[in-house]
């Protein structure tokens, strides 16, 4: 590639953090690194020690095209085509959603359930894995743990199955496609070598869909344009879901298990009578870190 003596890639990040900052796209200097990194194909050590090198041409017009769709609206994560989650990165495709910092709160939360003495995570279902996040989190913080993940993308199947390998843990995962439990129905023990896989579950997590279908219009575009709309979409009152899982969530729930879902800001309420006139009672309500309502954990009631 040819250069054109002009900017170096830390004049050029300089330019790019001063853009981003003035249209508000903030931490605006980490978004800036994360351009460049991904352009150049450096890490945030090389920027620094190549900071005096000059950008050639290909390279300038390609960050310029990147800042442009930045400023247009287009979220940082799909950009680049990857999210942050804990302490690993998911790469990302159309049909998932970008993973977010509440579901943390949701791993977190099944993570202090089963890390208590008398419990143990050895076999789980992720409903509507998407990337992967959540299922990944869990194998990774859980050694001995087995999980099931499905969605009825296959192409997001496909994006949550290459990262488990790419992190390591694909041999302790089964990804299967169907509409919420209907994915397991082809699934048995003879699947993989080892214990079976086929429940029922210690635990069973989902992260589901929970706009209701009259707020999506009213959605930020980022989030609106840029999110599958079949990872939002919750149905007119936003509760299908809930309903989908939680009404069949006893047959694949192991006795002492755990149902532990996410759940919208406003629907604490009307996903915990749910539960309770589906067999479940209500173990924990956790907020998120703006003390919103977040997650809702369930188990069996004491006479089912
Ligand atoms: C809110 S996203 C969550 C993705 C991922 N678990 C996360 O937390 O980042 C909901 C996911 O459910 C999937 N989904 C939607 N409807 C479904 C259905 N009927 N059966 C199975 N999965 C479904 C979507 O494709 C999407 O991946």
């Amino acid at each position: 590639m040819s250069t054109d003596g002009g900017e170096s890639i830390e004049a050029c990040r300089r330019r790019l953090t001063a853009a981003l900052q003035a249209a508000g796209k903030t931490p605006a200097g980490l978004e800036a690194r994360r351009i460049l990194g991904h352009v150049l194909g450096l890490g945030d050590a090389d920027l620094v020690l190549k900071g005096d090198e000059p950008l050639d041409a290909a390279a300038r017009a390609a960050l310029d095209a990147m800042l442009a769709e930045r400023l247009a609206g287009k979220p940082l994560a799909r950009l680049v085509g990857r999210q942050g989650f804990f302490d690993f990165e998911l790469d990302l495709a159309p049909q998932t959603l970008v993973p977010r910092a509440d579901t943390e709160i949701l791993v977190e939360a099944v993570a202090g359930f089963f890390g208590q003495k008398d419990r143990a995570l050895r076999r789980f279902v992720d409903l509507g894995t998407g990337s992967g996040a959540i299922a990944i989190a869990l194998l990774r913080q859980f050694p001995q743990a087995l999980g099931v993940a499905t969605d009825c993308s296959p192409e997001a199947l496909a994006a949550a199955l290459a990262n488990a390998g790419r992190l390591g843990v694909a041999a302790r995962l089964e990804v299967r496609c169907g509409d919420w439990f209907d994915a397991l129905s082809n699934l048995t023990g003879a699947d993989l070598s080892g214990p079976d896989f086929a429940g029922p579950f210690d635990l069973i997590v989902s992260n589901p869909p929970y706009i209701r279908d009259d707020v999506i219009e009213t959605l930020e575009p980022e989030v609106r344009v840029h999110d599958p709309v079949l990872a939002l979409s919750g149905g007119a009152d936003g509760l299908d879901a809930y309903r989908a899982i939680l009404s069949a969530a006893g047959r694949h729930l192991a006795p002492k298990g755990l149902v532990a879902l996410e759940i919208g800001h406003d629907q604490a309420d009307a996903v915990s009578a749910l539960g309770d006139s589906l067999g479940f009672q209500r173990h924990r309500l956790v907020h998120d870190l703006a003390g919103k309502d977040r997650v809702l954990l369930f188990t069996l009631k004491e006479n089912n």
